[in-house]
């Protein structure tokens, strides 16, 4: 293991504490358009950078490794609608895969996030994808995002954007490269996602609004 793994590990801290509270915040913020969303991938892929620099508008270089699971609200607005993300964070090390299973599940979108500069954790991705695809749910919107776009200049980058954009037609997922350190196509990103997450969650209104409908004439005719 190597030192900075070492020390991502041992500095790392439980971030549960938000977790029993979701269904109370939930309330306060808005019943109808609080969405879930669960950022997966391999370990310092930049999961929690993202999501930090997306809900407070900094960069910390200083991140340690997520242990368990942890969520940040975020609002998007879309015209006159606002919408309020969830946005999970998950431990990428491999000992917390099964608790991290039970997360998206029931997700309204789910990111799989992968390093640019580091190409096991894009051949990670195809794992991460296929646990996903016999675990979400039906409509669940899928973005895939390659990370660390700021280092892509030299040598460095060692996943190209094609191989990228063609992983993530393979999973009908919406392909991004973005930058947690520089923010570069987050706004981007995080609109795009709230957009379709609120059509999605539309179409699911009026589909159990139609359920319900048929329902009713069914016991008419009874
Ligand atoms: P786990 O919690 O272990 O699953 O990792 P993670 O995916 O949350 O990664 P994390 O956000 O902790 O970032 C890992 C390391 O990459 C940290 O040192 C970050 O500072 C760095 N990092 C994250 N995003 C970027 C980025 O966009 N650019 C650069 N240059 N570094 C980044
Ligand atoms: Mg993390």
């Amino acid at each position: 293991m190597s030192n900075s793994s070492k020390r991502r590990q041992s500095s790392s801290r439980v971030r549960c504490e938000n977790v029993e509270q979701t269904q109370i915040q939930s309330r306060i913020v808005s019943p109808q358009r609080v969405l879930k969303v669960v950022f997966l991938g391999n370990s310092g892929v930049g999961k929690s950078s993202f999501i930090q620099h997306c809900c407070s508008g900094h960069f910390s270089g200083t991140m340690t490794a997520t242990v368990g699971i942890d969520y940040q609200m975020k609002t998007v607005t879309l015209g006159s609608t606002t919408i309020v993300l969830q946005l999970w964070d998950t431990a990428g090390q491999e000992r917390f895969r099964s608790i991290t299973q039970q997360y998206y599940r029931k997700a309204d979108g789910i990111l799989t996030m992968y390093d640019i500069t580091h190409s096991p954790s894009f051949t990670a991705v195809r794992g991460w994808m296929d646990a996903v695809q016999e675990n979400k749910c039906e409509g669940t919107v899928l973005m895939l995002l390659g990370n660390k776009l700021d280092l892509a200049d030299g040598h460095s980058r060692k996943v190209s954007t094609k191989e990228g954009q063609r992983l993530a037609e393979q999973h009908q997922a919406v392909f991004y490269e973005c930058s947690a350190k520089t923010g570069h196509n987050m706004e981007e990103l995080m609109t795009q996602l709230a957009g379709m997450l609120a059509a999605q969650h539309d179409r699911q209104c009026e589909d159990s609004l139609l359920l319900t409908e048929d329902t009713t004439k069914t016991s008419c005719c009874r």
